[in-house]
C-alpha cells in the first residue's frame, strides 16, 4: 500500500532548519530578538498594530478573555463547530462558554444566530474562522459591539487569509472588526513554529496588557527603574535589578527557536496559501459531479479568493451511500488516504453536557453538519499525484 497521506502535516525545508539553527547558536534561546522580529515582520503582514507571540493559541485566547475582563457571571458566545480551546478560554475564567448554532455554509458562527442567542450577561464573542474562511466578522461586530461586549477573532485556521467587505479584501487580524485576533501555529496549520500562537490588536493598551500577562504580570523597565527618572520600584528602591509585578499572570511566553521557524514559514506563507488553494480547487473539481459529497463554499463568492484554507471537509451523505463514516474512512485508508472528522460539537463534549447542561439538539445546523463531515488531505506538500489519488478513492467509495 502507499504511503499513508494524512489530513494535515507540515512543510519544513532546509532554510526552516537553518533558521532555527542560527537560533540555537546565538545568544538568546527565549525572549530575545528573534521572538521581537516575528511579531514585527507579522503585524506587518496581517496589517494590525501589535503582535504578542505567545506559547499557543489556547493561552493567547486566555490572555485575550483576561484583557475583555471575563469573569464569573459573565456568558461567552462561541461556535461549536470548533476545537475546544476557543470555548474553554471562557471556562479558564470563570465564565460560561455558550454556543451559537453555525451558518449552513460557512459553518461558521452565523450572525443571525447570533442575535437570537443573545442575552444580556454576553461579554464576549469568539468568532472562530473554520477551515480558515473568516465569520461575518462585520455583522458580528456591529451587533456585538452595540451590546458593549468584546470581539475576540479566532483565526488559528485562517492565517495569512481574509474576505472582502465593501468591495475592500481585508486580512484576518488586519480588520476593525475584532478587539484582538488569534492565531495558531500547530504542525497542522497554515504556517507552523511547532507549537506557537499570536495575538494581533490594534489596541495599544491592549498590547500592553497581553505582554504583561504573557510574562507573569512582571514589568521591568530599565529606564524607569535604573534611578534616572522619578519612577521607583515596589519598595520605593531603584537600580537596573528591579521588577514589578503588575498583574497576576503567566508563562506563555514562546522561544527564539521557534520565532526563528516562524519568520521563516511566514516568508513562505503566500506560497502555501496559494498551493492550498490549488488543491482546493482540483478536489473541487473532481467532486463537482458527486451528488452524495459536498464541497466546501464559502459565504460570499467574492471571498474564494482570499480564504487561507486549513481543511477541506466535504459533507457525504452517508444513508444515502449506505456505508458508515466509520466504513467510509477505512475504505480511504485501504487507499492510503487518511481522513479526520472536525468537529465534534463542542456543547456535546461530556465535560460541557455535565456542567453547563447542555444537550443534542442545541445548535442543530452544526450537529448535522458533524453528522456528515470528513476532513481529506490538505497541505503544501502534497504532489498533484497525491491530490489524484484522494480524489479517485474518494470517488471510488460509491
Ligand atoms: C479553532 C482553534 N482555536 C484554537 C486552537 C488552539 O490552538 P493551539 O493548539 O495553538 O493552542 C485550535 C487548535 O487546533 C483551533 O483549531
Amino acid at each position: 500500500m502507499s504511503e499513508l497521506l494524512p489530513y494535515g502535516r507540515q512543510s519544513i525545508d532546509d532554510a526552516d532548519i537553518a533558521a532555527v539553527v542560527r537560533a540555537l547558536k546565538s545568544d538568546f534561546l527565549t525572549s530575545g530578538p528573534e521572538v521581537e522580529a516575528f511579531e514585527r515582520e507579522f503585524s506587518a503582514y496581517v496589517g494590525a498594530r501589535h503582535a504578542i507571540a505567545m506559547s499557543n493559541a489556547t493561552t493567547a485566547l486566555h490572555v485575550a478573555m483576561r484583557i475583555s475582563g471575563v469573569g464569573p457571571g459573565d456568558r461567552v458566545l462561541t461556535s461549536p463547530n470548533t476545537f475546544l480551546a476557543s470555548a474553554n478560554c471562557a471556562a479558564y475564567v470563570g465564565a460560561i462558554p455558550d454556543f451559537v448554532d453555525v451558518h449552513p455554509v460557512s459553518h461558521n458562527l452565523d450572525a443571525e444566530a447570533l442575535r437570537s442567542t443573545w442575552s444580556d450577561d454576553v461579554k464576549a464573542v469568539v468568532a472562530v474562522a473554520y477551515a480558515g474562511q473568516s465569520a461575518d466578522m462585520p455583522r458580528i461586530a456591529e451587533f456585538a459591539r452595540s451590546r458593549s461586549a468584546a470581539v475576540i477573532e479566532d483565526a488559528s485556521h485562517g492565517t495569512g487569509g481574509g474576505f472582502v467587505h465593501d468591495g475592500r479584501a481585508w486580512k484576518l487580524g488586519g480588520h476593525p472588526w475584532a478587539d484582538m485576533t488569534v492565531f495558531s501555529f500547530h504542525p497542522v496549520k497554515t504556517l507552523t513554529t511547532g507549537e506557537g500562537g499570536m495575538l494581533v490588536t490594534d489596541n495599544d493598551e491592549f498590547a500592553r496588557q497581553a505582554r504583561l500577562l504573557r510574562s507573569h504580570g512582571v514589568e521591568r523597565d530599565r529606564g524607569r527603574f535604573q534611578g534616572f527618572g522619578t519612577d521607583t520600584g515596589p519598595l520605593g528602591e531603584r537600580g537596573p535589578w528591579v521588577y514589578e509585578m503588575q498583574d497576576l499572570g503567566y508563562n506563555y511566553r514562546i522561544t527564539d527557536l521557534q520565532c526563528a521557524l516562524g519568520r521563516s514559514q511566514l516568508a513562505k506563507l503566500d506560497g502555501f496559501i496559494a498551493r492550498r488553494r490549488e488543491i482546493v480547487e482540483a478536489y473541487n473539481t473532481a467532486f463537482a459531479d458527486l451528488e452524495w459529497l459536498s464541497v466546501p463554499g464559502t459565504l460570499r463568492e467574492a471571498d474564494r479568493d482570499h480564504v487561507s484554507w486549513h481543511l477541506y471537509t466535504v459533507e457525504i451523505d452517508f444513508e444515502r451511500i449506505g456505508r458508515t463514516r466509520t466504513a467510509v474512512m477505512q475504505a480511504l485508508r485501504d487507499q492510503g488516504v487518511g481522513s479526520q472528522v472536525l468537529y465534534i460539537p463542542v456543547h456535546l463534549q461530556p465535560w460541557y453536557r455535565q456542567t453547563y447542561g447542555y444537550t443534542p439538539g442545541k445548535c442543530p445546523v452544526a450537529e448535522q453538519f458533524y453528522a456528515r463531515c470528513l476532513s481529506l488531505p490538505l497541505y503544501p506538500l502534497l504532489t498533484d499525484e497525491d491530490v489524484a489519488r484522494v480524489a479517485k478513492a474518494v470517488r471510488a467509495l460509491v
